[in-house]
């Protein structure tokens, strides 16, 4: 059996779980690439969801012991399983791998193909890696879900987060007129990824600054998004990715919550954006995989811009 080091975990829990430590290296199945991961992302609130321990998103599944967690990758294709043919050895490649599947925090994974799409050349793996789970939820929050227009007025609530930062952007770029919320020390960031207004969330109320709003995406939750009714327009959309808002609110306002898929659609649109220079996505630290523990911790401290990167090799 060949072997790889990995990012394991043997027990649910938190960092304090994780070892790097020597592991079997997967083998590509029918349509799967094997990947050797250059950089890796993690996710606030990863280590919670039930699938990165089990075989299913809700809380119905088996454990899967031991897991790799880091669900979003920028790599170099190193085999290709039976089947594959859209893809060659030596490709870059980079993608949002299922849910409830071993992560990238590894020398290798493995991927079905059709998920993943070809590295944008203009990106190094840090910054590719950043790009998938986040980019992936703000296009499909945004374009699919809330059915962004040229013209429309946006709310962004984080808009310095790993999330809400694509957002900005992708909105931006879709030609809205975005507002967002963001610390006041974040104002000026946020106004360069593209907000024509920034609301500080610890000093303003944005109920108080913003309404008629054709689309809020809410990346921060709890009282936000209940607040965030009140600035809609009669017939727009709450986008919500951390809790569902209710399905419906008065004059055909409507909620909307999603669990970003795995889109090889959506990851050829992000391209597109970083090639016109109208996506950039944002690193805020980079840690050794060895050091992954330390990494996840960082995720429960605030005051991040951008996404935390695991650096393979
Ligand atoms: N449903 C899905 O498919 C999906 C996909 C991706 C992520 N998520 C979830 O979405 C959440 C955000 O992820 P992320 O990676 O963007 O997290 P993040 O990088 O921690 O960003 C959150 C941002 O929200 C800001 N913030 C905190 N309180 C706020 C408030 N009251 N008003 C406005 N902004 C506020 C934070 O600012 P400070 O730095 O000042 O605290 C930070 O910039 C997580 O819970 C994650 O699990 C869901």
């Amino acid at each position: 059996m060949d072997t790889m080091h990995a990012v394991r975990g043997h027990h649910r829990g938190g960092p304090e779980e994780l070892r790097y430590e020597e592991a079997p290296r997967p083998v590509p199945a029918e349509g799967e690439l094997l990947v050797r991961v250059r950089s890796a992302s993690i996710t606030p609130g990863e280590l919670d969801w039930d699938a990165t321990w089990t075989d299913a998103l809700d809380g119905s599944g088996t454990p899967r012991l031991p897991i790799t967690p880091a669900k979003e990758f920028s790599g170099t294709v190193a085999a290709l399983g039976p089947g594959v043919t859209d893809r060659s050895v030596d490709d870059e490649v980079y993608g949002l791998i299922p849910f409830t599947r071993d992560g990238a925090a590894a020398e290798f994974t493995v991927v079905p193909s059709v998920v993943v799409a070809g590295k944008p050349a203009e990106l190094d793996h840090d910054a590719t890696a950043a790009l998938p789970l986040a980019g992936l939820t703000a296009w499909q929050g945004l374009v699919r879900h809330g059915g962004l227009r040229h013209g429309q007025r946006v709310l962004v609530h984080g808009g310095a987060g790993g999330v809400g930062a694509l957002a900005v952007q992708v909105a931006a770029a879709r030609g809205a007129s975005v507002t967002a919320t963001a610390a006041a020390r974040d104002a000026d960031f946020v106004r360069e990824l593209g907000a024509e207004r920034v609301i500080d969330y610890a000093g303003d109320r944005f109920e108080d600054q913003v309404d008629d709003v054709d689309l809020v995406f809410d990346t921060v939750g709890g009282d936000t998004l209940t607040r965030s009714w009140q600035v809609l327009r009669p017939g727009g959309v709450l986008v919500g990715i951390v809790a569902p808002p209710a399905a419906t609110g008065p004059d055909g306002r409507r909620g909307v919550f999603f669990v970003v898929e795995p889109d090889r659609a959506g990851l050829e649109e992000l391209n597109r954006l970083v090639r016109a220079r109208q996506l950039t996505p944002l690193v805020a630290q980079v840690f050794p995989v060895e050091q992954a523990a330390d990494a996840y911790a960082r995720l429960d401290r605030p005051h991040r811009r951008g996404k935390i990167v695991l650096r393979v090799s």
